[in-house]
């Protein structure tokens, strides 16, 4: 069964529990946390993922796009975080292994990123303690890019990793994500789709939650 995570990066701010129920379809909310100092945007943060909390019961799935996440993983999962993933571009080794187990000791999901340009053996460290794995198919930083197919390969690899070491784990794919490139993902082996502007941009979002989930 192929889980969504629509991305509340492309809903109205000003909107948000609104824009929270509707995506009761979807089976994750995909919250981007954005620093302006590891991508060039910035976006919300543990204020606002309290406050998400509150209207919602939907298992929040927290994506931190900020340099040196071990300094705020804790404050995520007293905010209400279900599972945080950590880039493993943003910090030293022992530091990301310190932000997983930080998550763990809290009771939480804990999930390793990867941006286009890392490889897939980035993940070998962490395979066997990850509970999911997240390939970017854009840049991290914006909603609405091209998808990038050529992540496709790493996804497959993951994917063999997955099922021969942590079978249990999840594999999310990240950016640019519609209905004409999610079964490329599935087809890769991707179980978890984020998608932010196929999602909220649909007329019928129930429909199109349904759509991107695949033939
Ligand atoms: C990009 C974010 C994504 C983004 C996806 O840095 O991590 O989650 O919101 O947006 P779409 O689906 O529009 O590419
Ligand atoms: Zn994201």
């Amino acid at each position: 069964m192929i889980k969504i995570s629509p991305s509340i990066l492309s809903a109205d701010f000003a909107n948000l529990e609104r824009d929270i129920h509707r995506i009761a379809d979807a089976d994750y909310v995909h919250v981007d946390v954005m620093d302006g100092v590891f991508v060039p945007n910035i976006s919300i943060g543990i204020p606002v993922l309290k406050s998400i909390r509150k209207v919602t019961d939907m298992f929040l799935d927290v994506h931190l796009m900020i340099t040196q996440p071990v300094r705020y993983v804790e404050e995520f999962c007293d905010a209400g975080a279900d599972l945080v993933t950590v880039h493993v571009e943003a910090d030293f080794p022992e530091n990301i292994q310190a932000a997983i187990d930080k998550i763990h000791a809290k009771g939480k999901k804990a999930g390793i990123v990867l941006k286009p340009k890392t490889t897939w053996e980035a993940v070998l460290p962490y395979i066997d303690q990850v509970e999911l794995i997240l390939v970017m198919t854009v840049e991290p930083g914006f909603g609405g890019q091209k998808f990038m197919a050529d992540q496709m390969p790493k996804v497959a690899a993951i994917r063999k990793l997955i099922n021969e070491r942590n079978p249990a784990c999840e594999l999310e794919v990240d950016g640019g994500v519609a209905p004409d490139t999610c079964q490329t993902c599935i087809d890769a082996g991707a179980n978890v789709l984020v998608a932010g502007s196929a999602v909220y941009k649909a007329e019928d979002i129930p429909a199109r939650i349904k759509e991107l989930r695949g033939k």
